[in-house]
């Protein structure tokens, strides 16, 4: 997908961060945007903030969690457009808390939104991305997707299966000789309202939020920019951010024997 103009493009997870960047990204480069959003009230400031660029707009509340409501949604922006080329499957929440304090309930929130939310959207367009001829599927994974971190088995585990679920998929594309690129982005820490929103089972809130506040180097424009620019390209891994390209290395080049240095670390700073 090389140009954008006039494509169709869905962004879930629209209303803050990366998602509304990605949209107003796209809508530079001329797309058509459904944008949606469990937030009705930030989507629709960021749909007009689309529109002020000059993009046609489909905006909607959108649950990414709730099965049906996806599969209806996909049909009636594939109705409102006639075509769909292009989804973001971005939607995601984090939660902090170990293994042993986080509850079912909280583990379960998290997988719904981010792992079932990414399945939902990809099974509910990827009948219209094949049939527009030029379709695109891009799964929003993070760091996380690529290394194990304490506090983060929920998100990791989450993370973790939307990799391998994208990265099939794009092999499947290429078997069954359809027109459908698939690219999963793995971004390291995005400057985005995701931390201060998490749940949290044990920790403190302001320890965390003054830490992803010092991690966090990149702005979400930044990452929008990477992720469209990749798109463009087609690439099958879109990695964001200096830190996610470092780590990438290291833990490619460790290999499981990461995991106590990065343990080791971990407990320096939680002592700090
Ligand atoms: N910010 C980071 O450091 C970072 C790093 C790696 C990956 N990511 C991923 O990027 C994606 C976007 O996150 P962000 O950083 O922009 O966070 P954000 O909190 O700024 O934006 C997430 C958006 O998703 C929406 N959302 C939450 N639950 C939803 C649901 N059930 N249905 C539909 N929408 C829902 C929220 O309302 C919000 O608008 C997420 O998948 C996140 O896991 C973020």
């Amino acid at each position: 997908m090389k140009s954008l103009a006039g494509k169709v493009a869905v962004v879930t997870g629209a209303g803050s961060g990366i998602g509304r960047e990605v949209a107003l990204e796209l809508a530079r480069g001329g797309a058509r945007l459904a944008l949606s959003d469990v937030n009705s009230e930030s989507v629709a400031a960021v749909a007009d903030q689309c529109r002020t660029l000059g993009a046609q707009v489909h905006e909607q509340r959108l649950d990414v969690a709730d099965a049906a409501a996806v599969f209806e949604y996909a049909d009636a922006v594939a109705g409102h457009f006639g075509a769909v080329n292009l989804v973001v499957n971005n939607a995601g929440v984090m939660h902090f808390g170990s293994v042993e304090e986080t509850s079912l309930e909280q583990i379960r929130r998290v997988v719904d939104i981010d792992l079932w939310g990414v399945i939902h959207g990809t099974k509910a367009f990827l009948p219209h991305l094949i049939k527009s001829g030029d379709g695109h599927v891009v799964n929003i994974s993070s760091v996380f997707g690529l290394f194990g971190i304490p506090t983060q088995s929920a998100y990791n585990a989450a993370k973790f299966a939307v990799r391998g679920f994208t990265e099939t998929l794009r092999q499947e594309m290429l078997v069954a000789g359809h027109p459908v690129a698939v690219t999963c982005v793995h971004p390291g820490a995005i400057k985005t309202e995701l931390a201060y929103r998490a749940s949290i089972a044990d920790g403190d809130r302001d320890a965390i939020n003054d830490g992803f506040d010092r991690m966090a180097r990149t702005t979400p424009q930044q990452a929008a920019r990477t992720i469209v620019a990749g798109i463009r390209a087609g690439k099958p891994r879109i990695l964001v951010g200096a830190d996610a390209r470092v780590l990438d290395k290291l833990v490619r080049l460790l290999g499981p024997h990461y995991q106590r240095p990065l343990a080791a670390m971990v407990k320096r700073l939680s002592a700090a």
